[in-house]
């Protein structure tokens, strides 16, 4: 199984702060943002990780991670010429890297503690599908993509940053998918804002009822918001002072 953060995007949310660099290149506590999700893919037991950014600053991603060795994994590079495609045309990508493989995908800003080692070795001996992950949230619905779930916990819908949502469980950024994902998103057509979006890739392993999901008690995506950003860096510093984070 093949790794992939996505590390693209023009976070405009954060400005000033990413007017001269990268979001995933902030400091979160002790380490940049983007050691957040390299560190899960390691403790998932993922070894080749493709990071996928945009072509302004992706050498200073090459800068800092070099070939993934002083991590004990092995990087490739790609670059997402435009940085509003979207999280699925990032993906799409990634085409010839990982075809014929299963791939794990991590969004370059979510940082959280559980280890997803056991699912992924599960997934490889899954025929076929896709996992989505999800955590319950108390506010923002309108920033997330939002997962209603029946009491068995089986996806009934999936709906990006809905204006009336049907649940209180946000779509978090890890996704599980099998080797057809590439054909999928080649029939993906962009949303009403010009992306290309997961939520849609998602939406066609629902529709084919191979869909999962996993909640997960905690997480947080930095790049929503100042106020999120402060509030991961202060989580982060707690939770690794409590060994749930490396
Ligand atoms: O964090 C969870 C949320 O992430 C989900 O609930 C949503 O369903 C999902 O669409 C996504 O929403 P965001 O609005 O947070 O996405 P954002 O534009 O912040 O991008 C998420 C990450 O993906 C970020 O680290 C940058 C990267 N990215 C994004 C886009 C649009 C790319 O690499 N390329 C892109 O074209």
């Amino acid at each position: 199984m093949k790794g992939i953060i996505l590390a693209g995007g023009l976070a405009t949310r954060l400005r000033p702060l990413t007017w001269v660099t990268n979001k995933h290149l902030l400091p979160i506590y002790n380490k940049p943002m983007i050691y957040y999700p390299i560190m899960a893919m390691k403790k998932a037991g993922i070894t080749d990780v493709l990071i996928s950014t945009s072509p302004d600053h992706a050498g200073d991603f090459a800068e800092l991670l070099k070939d993934g060795s002083e991590f004990g994994l092995k990087f490739y590079y790609s670059i997402q010429s435009n940085p509003k495609g979207g999280i699925a045309n990032a993906i799409g990508l990634a085409e010839n890297y990982a075809r014929g493989d299963k791939i794990l995908v991590i969004l370059g800003d979510n940082i959280f503690g559980y280890n997803l080692k056991k699912d992924v070795e599960e997934f490889i001996n899954k025929k076929k599908g896709a996992i989505i992950y999800g955590v319950k949230i108390k506010n923002n619905f309108k920033q997330y993509g939002i997962i209603q779930l029946d009491k068995k916990n089986n996806v009934l819908s999936i709906e990006e940053k809905p204006e009336n949502p049907k649940s209180d469980i946000a779509q978090i950024g890890i996704y599980m998918y099998d080797e057809r994902v590439f054909d999928f998103i080649k029939k993906l057509k962009p949303s009403d804002r010009g992306e290309l979006e997961v939520t849609d890739l998602n939406n066609l392993y629902l529709k084919e009822k191979t869909l999962t999901c996993k909640i997960i008690d905690w997480w947080i995506d930095a790049g929503t918001s100042h106020d999120e950003l402060l509030r991961a860096n202060n989580l982060a510093a707690e939770k690794i002072y409590n060994h749930e984070l490396e």
